[in-house]
Parts: C-alpha cells; sequence; structure tokens
C-alpha cells in the first residue's frame, strides 16, 4: 500500500499494487505545477530541463546502440568466420570506443559549463534583494531595500513579481540545508556563517512549491517553501502590507488571545510586530494570517489545522523545535481567534 499526502490540503491518497499504474497517474496530475523540473517558468530553469533532456536522449541513443551491437556479436559469434577482420575491428573500437565518446561528452561537458555560467552570472541592476534563512525546519524570508535594511519579514512564502529578477540571499541559522524550486532555478547550498546567493526571473504568474534539497535533520523532508508569483502591482501591495505592524484587535475574544501569545511562551519565539511579542527563534508571525500554510507547507492555514499545531506540534512535525503549549480550550479558541486577525 502506497500512502501519499498532499501537502496544501493534508489530504491522502491511497493506492493498492493493482491500481499502481493509475496511482502514478495520478500523483503525476496532482503534483503538475507543484514541484516539478519539467515545467520551467524561468531561463535558467528552462536551460536546466533542456540540458537534462539532452543527456537522457544521448544516453537514450547510446544504450540502443551499444545493444544493437551486443546483440549482432551475439549472433554472429555463433557462426564460424564470421567476426570483422582485423583492421575493421580496430577501427570500430577507435571510432565508437574513443573517438565519438570524445565528442560526445567534450560537447556534454561544454554545454554544462556554459548554463552553469549563465545561471551564476551576476544579476541584471533592477534586482530585487530577499534574505532567507535556513533553520530546522523552516524558512525566515526578510525583503531588503536597497541598502540591505530590511522591509518585512514573513516565513515560508516568498512573494516575487513577475518579470522581475529576484536575488535571493542565503544563510543558514544551524545546519546546512538547500534551496531548490525546481520551476525557477537550480539548487544552492544554504551554509552556516556563509552567504551563498542564488537568482532567477519568474516569467508567470503562479505558485511554485519548493523544498528544502539537503538532508538537515528528521524533518527535512517537511521543510517546503511556496514562491508566490503575481503582478507586480499585487506584489506591491502585498509588500507593503507584510511591512507593516499588526493591528490591535478590536474584538474581546481576540484581545483575550493577545493576552495568551504574551503571558504563556508564545512570545519568547515569536514576534508580532506593534506587540511586545520580540521572540526571534521561530517565525515571525506579525501577518500569520495572510499565509497559506503552516509548519513550512506541512498543513493547510485553518483554524482547525492551527489549533492542533498549537497544541500538539510534534503530532503534526514530530521531532520540531516548538514546544507543546498547553492551554485550557478557551485560551486555545481565543489564541487561534487572535492568530487569524493577523492578515
Ligand atoms: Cu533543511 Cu533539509
Amino acid at each position: 500500500m502506497i500512502v501519499k499526502r498532499n501537502a496544501h490540503t493534508g489530504n491522502r491518497m491511497s493506492c493498492g499494487l493493482g491500481s499502481l499504474l493509475s496511482c502514478v497517474m495520478a500523483s503525476t496530475a496532482r503534483a503538475q505545477n507543484e514541484q516539478t523540473v519539467f515545467e520551467p517558468v524561468s531561463d535558467h530553469a528552462e536551460g536546466i530541463v533542456w540540458l537534462w533532456w539532452a543527456m537522457f536522449w544521448v544516453g537514450a541513443v547510446i544504450f540502443l546502440a551499444v545493444m544493437l551491437l551486443l546483440a549482432v556479436g551475439l549472433w554472429r559469434a555463433r557462426r564460424p568466420n564470421s567476426g570483422l577482420g582485423e583492421s575493421a575491428s580496430r577501427n570500430l573500437v577507435i571510432a565508437a570506443g574513443v573517438a565519438i565518446p570524445l565528442v560526445i561528452l567534450l560537447t556534454l561537458v561544454g554545454g554544462s559549463l556554459m548554463l552553469g555560467r549563465s545561471i551564476a552570472a551576476d544579476p541584471p541592476p533592477n534586482v530585487m534583494r530577499v534574505r532567507v534563512t535556513g533553520w530546522m525546519w523552516w524558512w525566515q524570508v526578510d525583503y531588503l531595500d536597497q541598502d540591505g535594511k530590511v522591509i518585512a519579514s514573513t516565513a515560508n512564502e516568498i512573494h516575487v513579481p513577475v518579470g522581475r529578477p529576484v536575488e535571493v540571499q542565503l544563510i543558514s541559522a544551524d545546519v546546512i540545508h538547500s534551496f531548490w524550486v525546481p520551476q525557477l532555478h537550480g539548487k544552492t547550498d544554504v551554509m552556516p556563517g556563509q552567504l551563498n546567493s542564488t537568482w532567477f526571473t519568474a516569467e508567470k504568474a503562479g505558485v511554485y512549491r519548493g523544498q528544502c534539497a539537503e538532508f538537515c535533520g528528521v524533518q527535512h523532508a517537511l521543510m517546503a517553501f511556496l514562491v508566490i508569483a503575481e503582478a507586480e502591482t499585487d506584489f506591491r501591495r502585498w509588500l507593503e502590507r507584510q511591512a507593516a505592524p499588526a493591528e490591535m484587535p478590536e474584538n474581546p475574544r481576540a484581545r483575550f488571545g493577545l493576552e495568551v501569545f504574551l503571558d504563556r511562551g508564545c512570545a519568547s519565539c515569536h514576534t508580532v510586530r506593534g506587540t511586545d511579542a520580540q521572540g526571534n527563534i521561530g517565525p515571525d508571525l506579525t501577518h500569520l494570517a495572510s499565509r497559506r500554510t503552516l509548519a513550512a507547507v506541512t498543513i493547510p492555514n485553518t483554524r482547525g489545522h492551527l489549533g492542533g499545531w498549537i497544541s500538539d506540534p510534534h503530532s503534526v512535525k514530530e521531532g520540531v523545535f516548538m514546544p507543546r503549549t498547553l492551554l485550557e480550550p478557551e485560551e486555545l479558541t481565543a489564541l487561534t481567534v487572535y492568530l487569524e486577525t493577523l492578515e
């Protein structure tokens, strides 16, 4: 039995062995636009998938040619005196064993080096800068102005304007991670103590799933994020909202929720700008309710999942550093009501 979990919805789909093929097809359809190198939306990703297909087809043709030669050789070996002459054998070995492989390998290495150079080139001057910090097992996202000052912070969700180059500066807060959005660019290591960077231009609006691509501990597989490419005006509006501090809630229940947040431990790890909560070892929650998912694309951002996550994060993501928060039912409800006001 194969069970797959869809990260956006938390739905599970089950497949018996008998329906394996239809299951693979269904999960492929489901995974479309989720995380695939085969639907590139930037020139860097297009170059990478082009090189991949070139290597695949060249390898496939060579494999078939070798199998064909092997079959011919076996067939001829059963007949006496049917082998090639000495000079024909020598020529075959020199051509197929040395000359052709040399040409093919040099061409592929050349193509790979040229692509690597174009990807590693400096970004254009109108680039937008974002600093992404890898944590076990989530992503801190800070938007920078021209002077490198932080304009807004969020987590696990990177909004970018369509058609504008974006430079992602990468650093780790703990172990080595790897930043990868298959539809946008190649993998880039995220190291402690060393600022790496990558850049891409999303050519099409959409939601592109990214994933940590370097094993970094027990929840490596659930260290995902979303890149949301949108029109420049929508992006501007979003960034302005993210840069603003949280508003004080009007609703008395939400106000009680804020008290719970400040008094029951949440604030020692999380920041909500505009309040006394200034913790800096967990995600910035100032605009938590604007995000699509929780726990780095593990569960959807709904009240039920939020309540479950707060009361027992380990049942959702085992080994995570967020502790359980033991609350009375009315405290938990008020807390989730408050967090939902953080739009
Ligand atoms: Cu972070 Cu794997």
